[in-house]
């Protein structure tokens, strides 16, 4: 057990000769721990540690930790069965677990990206990033691995991270009503209990120990205007022109895969984008910055000096018998860059000195980067990470693959923009993806439904320490009746990203595209984003700076009254 902070405690079992210094990819590395006093003693069979807010009873023989308010001595989180660990040669099966009492009042909030009601009381969650293109309420797992949930109970609040990277899952009370249960398919027991005094002071602890965001461009705040794709360049011009001539604020085009040669990254379409640069320059000068879509695939293709360089440094992931991972995508067989190596991140990084440093793009945007491949699968389980100097099987290294190519895509901004403040997008991640990007939540639809789904998301995202997340607004697939698509646009002015995205493939999705009295309140939705935008700009300062959420959930505000943890089928809120 390591103290972190007076409320926040790392609980890790190490089964024999485990090294300890394993790197964290949920803990920021900024992060320094203001130490905290502690006392410790023996009492009653137990060795109790105190800090000003804890008490902390471990039973070391039967390896239980227990949790308690040090000032009321209320209990907070207590073992049942507690730990649990299996790890058989003959079946291959590795497993560790943990098991708490669940009090009867309490609920459940957090876990990143779940399309399901907020409160998470008597459900069963996994964490295994999938692209789950047509998702629907209860779809799990999704695009993100959280592993960060809280527990609230009228006065009483606690957070939990379980800093594992392996598949994992949580069962609130699921399986048996009366047990919290959480643990992975490998890996270590490894979990940071954080306690405070309110819900919202709990999130702001786990955003710093998982690292606080850089404060975003303000640019980056307002409206963004996507599609699959446009192009070719005339209808990016014609698209910026519409949005000036009606007087509809726009900051930001999204280019999807049209803009490539092939769809090969680090490219462009010389037919459909002959001058890149005049076009990115000219929008800049209308106020519009262009936002570049970057999947993780490296078309194999020997004339294509991204992949040679690659090949030539062998920076592409392998297979456990050292033949290199193949794997189909967008562009036709890609290999896949090890984004767990430093080194890799670095030349990644590098590879965007052409169109951040040169042309200047202002945005990227990850996507693919669960990872999947085609069709509807992720990498081989063999497939091998080089985890910072820890290597690793994919089962371990999966649901960070995607945060460490956000990282390697960051870094390529701060280092070939360095006077700006980067902003990237990113599908996929794992606790701590707001130190590097903001995020979508993925492939939804234009339905009810999804409207509601995407309320939750963003809400639920904020309480994980994301408040810079919005949902495709008017939904990716599928083609919005126009009050759906008002409502929508009307509901994602609030949400910390606020981009409207679609397949493209029914038809256009634009302000205007839904007759004259749609495009009014429509309008009037995007005006109000922007008169609101010192207030959001403020608050996204102050999330900055201290982990506090920008968009919270009324439990969470409001922990105090019960009547707001809304839970069961016709859950609403
Ligand atoms: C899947 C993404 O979720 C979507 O937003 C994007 O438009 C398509 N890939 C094509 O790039």
């Amino acid at each position: 057990m390591c103290l972190a902070d007076a409320g926040i405690v790392r609980v890790t079992y190490f089964p024999g000769a485990v090294p300890e210094d394993e790197p964290s990819y949920a803990v920021s590395p900024g992060y320094s721990a203001p130490g905290a006093e502690i006392r410790e003693y023996d009492e009653d069979g137990f060795h109790v540690v105190e800090t000003s807010l804890l008490r902390i009873r471990i039973r070391t023989e039967e390896q239980k930790v227990d949790f308690y308010d040090v000032a009321t001595d209320e209990p907070l989180l207590t073992d049942e069965g507690g730990f649990g660990r299996e790890s058989k040669d003959w079946t291959g099966d590795a497993r560790v677990w943990i098991r708490k009492n669940l009090q009867e009042t309490e609920h459940f909030f957090g876990l990143g990206d779940k399309p399901c009601a907020l409160n998470l009381r008597g459900k069963y969650f996994s964490m295994w990033g999938a692209d789950h293109y047509d998702f629907h309420e209860e779809s799990d797992p999704l695009y993100k691995s959280i592993p960060f949930f809280l527990s609230l109970r009228e006065r009483k609040a606690y957070g939990l991270l379980f800093d594992n990277t392996c598949r994992s899952y949580f069962d609130f009370g699921a399986t048996d009503e009366k047990v919290l249960s959480f643990g992975s398919f490998g890996g270590l027991m490894n979990y940071y209990f954080i306690y405070d005094n309110t819900p919202l002071d709990i999130i702001s602890a786990y955003t710093r120990l998982t690292g606080t965001p850089e404060l975003p461009p303000l640019w980056a705040l307002g409206y963004h205007q996507s599609k699959w794709s446009y192009y070719p360049d005339k209808a990016v011009y014609n698209l910026v022109e519409r949005f000036r001539g009606l007087g509809i604020p726009c900051d930001a085009v999204h280019l999807d895969h049209h803009y490539m040669e092939r769809k090969e990254g680090f490219t462009w379409d010389k037919q459909n984008f002959p001058d890149a640069e005049g076009m990115v320059r000219a929008l800049e000068k209308d106020g519009v910055k262009t936002v570049l879509i970057v999947n993780p695939g490296v078309k194999v293709n020997s004339v294509n000096p991204v992949w040679k360089e690659g090949m030539e440094r062998n920076y592409f992931c392998r297979r456990s018998e050292g033949n290199l991972l193949s794997e189909e995508v967008w562009p036709g067989l890609c290999n896949f860059p090890d984004f767990t190596a430093p080194a890799v991140r670095g030349w990644w990084a590098d590879l965007f000195s052409r169109d951040i440093g040169k042309i200047g793009v202002r945005g990227l945007w990850n996507d693919m980067n669960e990872p999947v491949v085609f069709p509807d699968r992720t990498f081989p389980m063999d497939t091998r990470h080089e985890y910072d100097g820890m290597p690793c099987s994919h089962e371990k290294a999966h649901n960070i693959y995607g945060q460490c190519m956000a990282e390697a895509s960051w870094l390529g901004m701060k280092r070939h923009a360095p006077d700006r403040r980067p902003f990237l997008l990113s599908r996929s991640g794992f606790a701590g993806l707001q130190r590097f990007a903001a995020t979508w939540t993925g492939d939804n639809r234009s339905s009810w439904e999804h409207l509601k789904l995407a309320n939750f998301q963003c809400q639920r995202l904020a309480a994980s320490g994301i408040s810079f997340a919005g949902a495709d607004a008017g939904g990716f697939m599928g083609h919005p009746t126009p009050e759906l698509f008002c409502r929508w646009m009307q509901m994602a002015s609030f949400h910390g990203f606020f981009r409207n995205h679609s397949s493209g493939e029914f038809g256009g999705q634009e302000p205007w595209v839904f007759g004259q009295e749609v495009t009014s309140y429509v309008k009037a939705a995007i005006e109000g984003r922007y008169r609101l935008l010192p207030y959001i700009y403020t608050q996204f300062r102050r999330y900055a700076e201290t982990g506090m959420p920008v968009l919270r959930s009324l439990a969470l505000q409001c922990f105090t009254n019960k009547d707001t943890y809304w839970r069961g089928a016709g859950d609403f809120f």
